[in-house]
């Protein structure tokens, strides 16, 4: 089992800790499991050679916070397995243009320059829309448009099939967002066995647990980077405090009865809490006498101690030079390596390079 987790810059919330990192640590007890830092693929977004490499580092922190250092599960670079980007030149070679013109993201982003063309943009960095076509792209174009609308739009999802193909993985946990790039990987590596008529790559299928409950933010959407509604798996207690005196509930007075099923407050008690506290809060919901204060501080109390070890895992591995963090990185990248070269040499026979 292969994936990749984008340093993206926060720590992992308790939303990813529950959809994605506890489901893996468990799926890792069936599988033998690699997870990787797709450094090249956070290119796309982070240009601070500097916040990249604090990114890298932090994401391993929080992996090595639930995983424990003495894991079992091979957690490498991007970056260091040299022959990957060959790998991913090669498959340029036989993924169809169409197909990579099907691609969400890129559609996206050919909707963005569309509506940035037609809102006839003219702002402080100076977007010559009128020249948007000339031939001599000028300095200026590129620094309105190069952050956002670069070749990686179009290429992102070849750089991830050589992720996927290149170590003959089996299964692939993913995102719902990420599965229509690995269905892609699956079909390039159909490209090229049906043209040598040999198995040289695995088709590696996703693996989708519908069955993981979505976690409540603050404000009771879905927890999100995207909405600032979230906890971060190392949230100090004080800012944990903090956090929660920020959840809106409605303005019922201490001693009235009250629905503990729409309240935001009860909605993470509900998920966090133990089976027997859960019964008893919601006794009291309902009884009156219970004000939301109360109920803020038996929270605080259920998530201090669900992120407790993590918070305690984080300040251990914290203390660790990068020397010492990266130490198990690195046998980790050469036991990939291997992997990788093994698959080149067998593609070699067929392609020649
Ligand atoms: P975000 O919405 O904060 O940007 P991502 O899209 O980066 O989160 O999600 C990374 C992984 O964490 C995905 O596998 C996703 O399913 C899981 N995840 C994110 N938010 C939640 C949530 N609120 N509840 C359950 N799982 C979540
Ligand atoms: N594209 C993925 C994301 O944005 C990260 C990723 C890169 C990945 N290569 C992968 C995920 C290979 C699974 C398999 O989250």
């Amino acid at each position: 089992m292969i994936t990749g987790i984008k340093p993206t810059g926060t720590f992992p919330h308790i939303g990813n800790l529950m959809g994605a990192m506890l489901p893996l640590r468990e799926n890792a007890k069936k599988y033998d499991t690699a997870i990787f830092i797709p450094d090249l693929h956070a290119l796309t977004s982070i240009r601070d050679g500097k916040v990249l490499n604090e990114n890298i580092r932090n994401g391993l922190i929080a992996y090595l916070a639930v995983l424990g250092r003495d894991t079992e599960v091979t957690i490498f670079r991007q970056s260091d397995i040299v022959g990957l980007t060959k790998l991913e030149w090669i498959l340029n070679c036989f993924t169809p243009y169409s197909l990579m013109l099907r691609a969400h993201t890129f559609k996206d982003y050919k909707q963005k320059e569309q509506q940035a063309k037609n809102a006839n943009y003219n702002g402080e960095i100076g977007l010559i829309v009128d020249n948007w076509e000339m031939e001599n792209f000028s300095v200026k174009e590129w620094e309105v448009v190069s952050s956002d609308f670069n070749m990686w739009t179009f290429n992102y999802p070849i750089l991830m099939a050589a992720d996927i193909i290149g170590y003959d993985c089996d299964v692939v946990p993913v995102g719902k967002d990420q599965l229509q790039h690995l269905e892609m990987a699956r079909d390039i590596a159909r490209y090229v066995n049906h043209h040598y008529k040999a198995d040289i790559f695995v088709e590696p299928k996703p693996i989708i647990d519908d069955s993981i409950a979505v976690i409540p933010g603050l404000d009771g959407r879905k927890m999100s980077k995207s909405y600032n509604n979230y906890i971060s798996m190392f949230e100090s207690s004080a800012d944990l405090k903090k956090k929660i005196a920020t959840i809106p509930t409605d303005s019922l007075p201490l001693e009235a009865k009250k629905n503990p099923d729409e309240c935001n407050v009860f909605a993470l008690i509900k998920t966090f809490g133990e089976k027997k506290e859960i019964e008893e809060i919601r006794a009291k919901y309902k009884k009156g006498g219970y004000g939301y204060g109360h109920a803020k501080q038996d929270l605080h109390v259920i998530l201090d101690r669900f992120i407790g070890p993590y918070r305690d895992a984080y300040e251990e591995l914290n203390k660790l030079s990068d020397e010492e963090l990266f130490e198990p990185v690195r046998r980790w990248n050469a036991k990939m390596q291997k992997r990788l070269d093994e698959v080149l040499e067998r593609m070699k026979k067929y392609i020649g390079v």
